[in-house]
């Protein structure tokens, strides 16, 4: 038996791809690690979104060098290893030139092949294998099943690429074009995780919300209608999905949030900016009143819904006026959560060929105000729950002896006396005390498998 370790950096299809290359891999004999130095392959499977995302790639990959050696030289004993993920996409056979040692780079269209290349792959004569292809096969249609149970909290791709060509970003190039999973292969996926054990699925697509999958009645659904039917499934009593652009938000999506019990009162809709000039010259094709009455018509579907929100600052041209206008949009929404990022140049894209790049400090400055206003809010929102009653899904082991670690229905963490036992249950607390990142809560009931959940809030 062979060993896999398997590094994740990124975002949650990262993670979702992940777990989805060990099933690729299971039926060739390897089995996942959770030690380095066990491993016989290892695999990084890599984010391009920003630089220092990218450059964490070849400092471990500095580090697998000498553990490769080491292996070969004490143990005689050869380690493959391979790049998967977006930096394999966008740098390909740069990776290889720069890190000779890599084995193998896989891009995230074409993982289903990796026994192929593991066979074509040669670490003594150091032959090295490149597929960045974006193949005519898609390779959901390849993959086998789970080989292992997801766990109480399960990720589910749904849809892949991106059409829109923001111009800062690199996801269009590194995941391709805009493709939807077939209706009837999510659902079979859904009830596999859910027979499982899987209590809450996260639907993922870079561009969730324009999911427009072929349907088994032989029509076309959308995102809305997919969650419709996955809340037939039984013993499913959680639902999410993540990330939407605000564009492709329609009616029947909203409306689910109103319908649908299992669906959780939770949304991540990035907006990235809130003037209108930085909007357009992102190639957003929104403009910040037009995010605005997104929020307020989602709102009227399901009051209380708790928002998350992405937000670049630093954008190319952008002024202290441009940054105000972002302040104002995040003090008119009022976020739960979210996240702020240093706008960073990524190659081939087109702001990063623009003059009128931010100073760094100037970046570095709007940053840490917009942060300090988020967290603010974020801690706002907590307190709002202070005093009410709420469903608790316990997802994984907590950090501490004793402690597991559960997830409000808005995302936030809750910290409970309990073991491996209460993975998977739900149980419903009472919220005594905000934290900015966390809820500390009294349980009431004892920790019990409920069929559907009452969103209490
Ligand atoms: N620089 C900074 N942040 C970026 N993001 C995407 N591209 C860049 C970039 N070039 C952010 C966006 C996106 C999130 C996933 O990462 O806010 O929504
Ligand atoms: Fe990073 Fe985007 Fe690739 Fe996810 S899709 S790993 S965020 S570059």
């Amino acid at each position: 038996m062979k060993k896999l370790f398997v590094k994740t950096f990124g975002c949650q299809m990262n993670v979702y791809d992940s777990e989805r290359m060990k099933d690729v891999l299971a039926p060739t004999g390897y089995m996942p690690t959770d030690s380095l130095e066990d491993a016989d392959m290892v695999i990084l499977n890599t984010c391009h979104i920003r630089e220092k995302a990218s450059e964490k790639v070849f400092s471990d990959l500095g580090r697998l060098r000498k553990l490769k050696d080491r292996a070969a030289e004490q143990q005689n004993r050869q380690i493959l290893i391979a790049v998967a993920g977006c930096v394999a996409q966008a740098e390909g056979e740069e990776i290889t030139r720069r890190a000779p040692w890599v084995d193998m780079v896989v891009g995230p269209q074409t993982y289903h092949r990796l026994p192929e290349l593991v066979a074509k792959a040669d670490p003594i004569s150091r032959l090295s294998v490149v597929d960045t292809e974006f193949p005519t096969e898609v390779k959901f249609d390849f993959l086998p099943e789970e080989a292992a149970p997801r766990g109480p909290s399960a990720f589910l791709s749904v849809q892949e690429g991106c059409d829109k060509f923001c111009s800062f970003c690199v996801v269009p190039y590194t995941r391709g074009s805009e493709f939807s999973r077939q209706a009837g292969q999510i659902i079979n996926e859904a009830k596999r995780l859910v027979a499982a054990g899987t209590r809450e699925i996260t639907l993922l697509g870079q561009n969730v919300n324009a999911w427009h999958g072929a349907a088994p009645d032989g029509t076309s659904w959308g995102l809305g209608r997919l969650i419709r039917e996955l809340a037939e499934i039984d013993g499913l009593p959680r639902l999410r999905y993540t990330t939407s652009h605000p564009l492709d938000m329609d009616d029947d999506l909203m409306s689910a949030h109103r319908d649908v019990p299992q669906l959780m009162p939770y949304l991540h809709l990035p907006v990235q900016a809130g003037s209108d000039r930085i909007l357009k010259a992102m190639n957003r094709r929104h403009t910040a009143d037009d995010y605005r009455r997104i929020i307020d018509r989602l709102r009227t579907f399901k009051p209380g819904l708790a928002l998350s929100g992405d937000f670049i600052v630093g954008f190319p041209g952008e002024t202290d006026r441009d940054f105000a206008d972002t302040i104002k949009l995040v003090a008119d929404i009022g976020y739960a959560s979210a996240y702020s990022f240093k706008y960073s140049p990524r190659p081939g894209t087109p702001a990063a060929g623009d003059e009128q790049q931010v100073d760094a400090q100037v970046k570095a400055d709007r940053l840490a105000a917009l942060q300090q206003l988020l967290d603010a809010q974020q801690m706002a929102f907590n307190k709002t729950c202070e005093g009410q009653q709420m469903a608790v899904l316990i997802h994984k082991m907590g950090s501490r002896d004793g402690q597991v670690t559960g997830r409000s229905p808005f995302m936030q963490s809750v910290y409970l006396k309990g073991d491996h036992t209460h993975l998977g249950k739900m149980v419903t607390v009472t919220v005594k005390e905000a934290r900015q990142n966390s809820l500390l809560v009294q349980t009431g009931k004892r920790p019990q498998q409920m069929k559907s959940e009452e969103n209490v809030a």
